[in-house]
């Protein structure tokens, strides 16, 4: 069907697959289920397995799997996963040799095959990844983000709704920064529905759920083996499907920095507005000195990682 858009997803690993079954789920468009040769297999199972789930759900959503670049030839937005994931005692950091081949393999191909996607970038270490697909791509700005921001924000509004005993619906919380652990929970922009969320949780509490949330990835790597997918997935959908259906919807994201906030050649995790055109927008907040102080020692670190990439 012409008219559909078609995701490509690119690893089709623990995320990828939950990323498929959301997309098609939703209807958002076809969806080719991309890995390596190895795992080709594997990604045509998925794909089939996936299929045979929108029989059962009533989804229409032509599911490929392939280990064949020209199959993504076209695609409107692609989402990368590609990389390995953490193991317990791992940082995100620790990652960066063995996932820098890969980001590096994936742009180049994804240069040729689809260089007019949006492109949503998962595979950590994530913004010194994201950047390095923009390198070797030379893709506009507006066209590439790090999916990190939505996630650890998720993850902070979840603790803070257990934490003061209300639905989660009803808080609205932002973490802005590098996807490590000096990422930035902003507690002064921190509300539930609209009361500051200061006022219902104390502030040892509010210390304690910070620091839950900048380990947030650990905290299940540590139990599972292996890292989180469920959530990652999810977030990054919502990304997708904000450009995709043209929602303008207003999201931390890992966006290129050229001057805002007081970076420059930098992604990192800001308030971005993204629709139909990419990112539209980069939203610049009043941050208090602290948060500020935070969001510098941040960018230290994604730019140290960056570093590194940039010499091998
Ligand atoms: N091209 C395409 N796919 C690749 C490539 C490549 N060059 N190299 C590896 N892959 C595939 C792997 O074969 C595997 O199927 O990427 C997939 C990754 O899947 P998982 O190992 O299940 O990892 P997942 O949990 O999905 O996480 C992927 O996202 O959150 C980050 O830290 C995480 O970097 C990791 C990535």
């Amino acid at each position: 069907m012409a008219n559909r858009k078609k995701i490509g997803l690119i690893g089709a690993g623990n995320i990828g697959g939950e990323l498929a079954r959301l997309c098609a789920n939703a209807e958002l468009g076809d969806v080719v289920l991309f890995d390596i040769p190895a795992k080709e297999n594997f990604a045509k199972g998925k794909a089939l397995d996936l299929e045979q789930n929108g029989s059962v759900l009533g989804y229409d959503a032509k599911i490929t799997g392939s280990g064949n670049w020209a199959d993504l030839e076209g695609a409107d937005v692609l989402i990368v996963t590609a990389g390995i994931p953490r193991k317990p005692g791992q940082s995100r950091d620790d990652l960066v040799a063995v996932n820098l081949p890969i980001i590096r393999d994936v742009a180049q191909n994804a240069k040729k095959h689809c260089p007019s996607a949006f492109v949503i970038v998962i595979s950590n270490p994530l913004d010194a990844m994201v950047y390095e697909y923009k390198r070797v791509t030379g893709c506009p700005k507006g066209m590439i983000v790090g999916m990190a921001g939505v996630l650890d924000s998720a993850r902070f509004q979840l603790f803070l709704a257990r934490e003061a005993g209300v639905s989660i619906k009803d808080v609205r919380a932002m973490v802005l920064g590098g996807h490590g652990d000096d990422m930035v929970p902003v507690l002064s922009m921190c509300t539930i529905n609209s009361i500051p969320a200061t006022n219902f949780i104390p502030v040892e509490r509010m210390n304690a759920i910070i620091d839950r949330t900048r380990k947030g990835g650990g905290e299940i790597v540590n139990l599972m083996g292996t890292s989180a997918y469920y959530a990652p997935a999810s977030s990054a959908v919502a990304m997708a499907t904000a450009y995709l259906h043209d929602q303008k919807r207003l999201l931390p994201c890992a966006a290129y920095l050229e001057g805002e906030y007081g970076y420059q050649d930098l992604f990192i995790g800001v308030p971005a507005i993204i629709g139909g055109k990419g990112v539209e927008k980069i939203v610049e907040l009043p941050l208090t000195a602290e948060e500020k102080g935070m969001l510098a020692k941040s960018a230290k670190s994604v730019q140290s990682v960056v570093d590194v990439c940039k010499k091998s």
